[in-house]
């Protein structure tokens, strides 16, 4: 493929390929020397129009450990300020051939439409409410890596489904590689529609977390919620705030997982976060580089036989 928009135009045997690949970038990043010229001579441009640490920073170090030119845009200070469209503004930085786009925007959708107008590789860095695919990337990878396989695990994601891109690309990654998924939370916060999409739902964390093998967390997206339902702070970490309590329904040795940014207090207490024996939060972040490297080295290697062959 050209791009990677989503985890929906996933093959399972692709998913594979850059979770093999990402590994051997693992060992990269912790060597003494961690440098490739994987990517030299092409140029990566990335676009944030929204916030970000992670991603950002991962794309960012991913691109330069495979020796790209790395080009971060300050879109709060860029001509989107003047009412320049994210189709021209695009359409502006095509024209200075850059390879390698990582686009992350707060309207679902749009990181696709700009697939379609510019000439270079276009990675979705999160798009609204609808993909984040990196991210369920390193996580599959976290969870490989501790739990030494990537299929017949039973993994609770709970907490804010319905706003959540990490939550949809999750669902359909660990669905494709025959998970079983279980969402967990208040059921405004569960989109109507979930029973339909090969998981089970709960709004109970003690009947959720029961026998897992994998717990992932996520933050309440309140800026995303329009105004429309926002549960205190308190009562929500009493009924869906992970702690000691409610994780002891898991199985003994299940993780903990949050893609961050991490509300301490709110959808997990500071403790069980920061426990090393069951946490792999830290781990999520090292990942994110390596499987952001696997994913541009693999678009790379499209593109260079795409124009090779005219
Ligand atoms: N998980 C994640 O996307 O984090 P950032 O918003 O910090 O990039």
């Amino acid at each position: 493929a050209r791009h990677l928009l989503g985890i929906e135009q996933l093959h399972p045997i692709e998913i594979a390929t850059v979770l093999d690949l990402a590994d051997s970038y693992v060992d990269l990043s912790r060597g003494a020397v961690k440098h490739s010229d994987r990517l030299a001579g092409l140029t990566q441009i990335n676009m944030f129009f929204e916030n970000s640490t992670r991603t950002q920073a991962s794309f960012e170090l991913a691109g330069k450990r495979l020796g790209a030119d790395v080009m971060n845009m300050a879109m709060q200070a860029s001509s989107i300020k003047k009412g320049e469209t994210l189709i021209d503004t695009a359409l502006t930085l095509n024209a200075m051939h850059p390879d390698l786009l990582v686009v992350r925007h707060p309207h679902s959708g749009a990181v696709d439409l700009l697939a379609q107008k510019v000439t270079c590789a276009v990675l979705n860095a999160g798009d609204g409410r609808h993909e984040h695919p990196t991210q369920a990337l390193l996580d599959a990878l976290t969870i490989r890596r501790a739990k030494g396989r990537l299929h017949r695990l039973n993994i609770a994601i709970c907490g804010d489904i319905a706003h959540s891109r990490v939550a949809r690309s999750n669902i359909l990654l660990l669905g494709k590689m025959e998970n079983r998924v279980r969402l967990v939370g208040p059921p405004t916060l569960i989109p109507s529609g979930a029973a339909d999409w090969g998981v089970e739902v709960y709004d109970d964390m003690a009947k959720g977390l029961e026998g897992c093998d994998v717990v992932m967390m996520l933050r309440l997206q309140k800026e995303r919620m329009d105004g429309g339902f926002i549960p205190s702070e308190r009562e929500y970490y009493h009924r869906y705030g992970l702690d000691a309590e409610k994780l002891a329904h898991a199985k003994e040795d299940a993780i903990v997982m949050h893609p961050g940014p991490m509300n301490r207090g709110v959808e997990i207490d500071g403790t069980i976060a920061d426990d090393i024996n069951r946490s792999v939060i830290q781990e999520q972040v090292e990942m994110g580089v390596a499987v952001r490297m696997a994913a541009m080295d693999l678009l790379a290697q499209n593109l260079r036989e795409e124009r090779s062959n005219g």
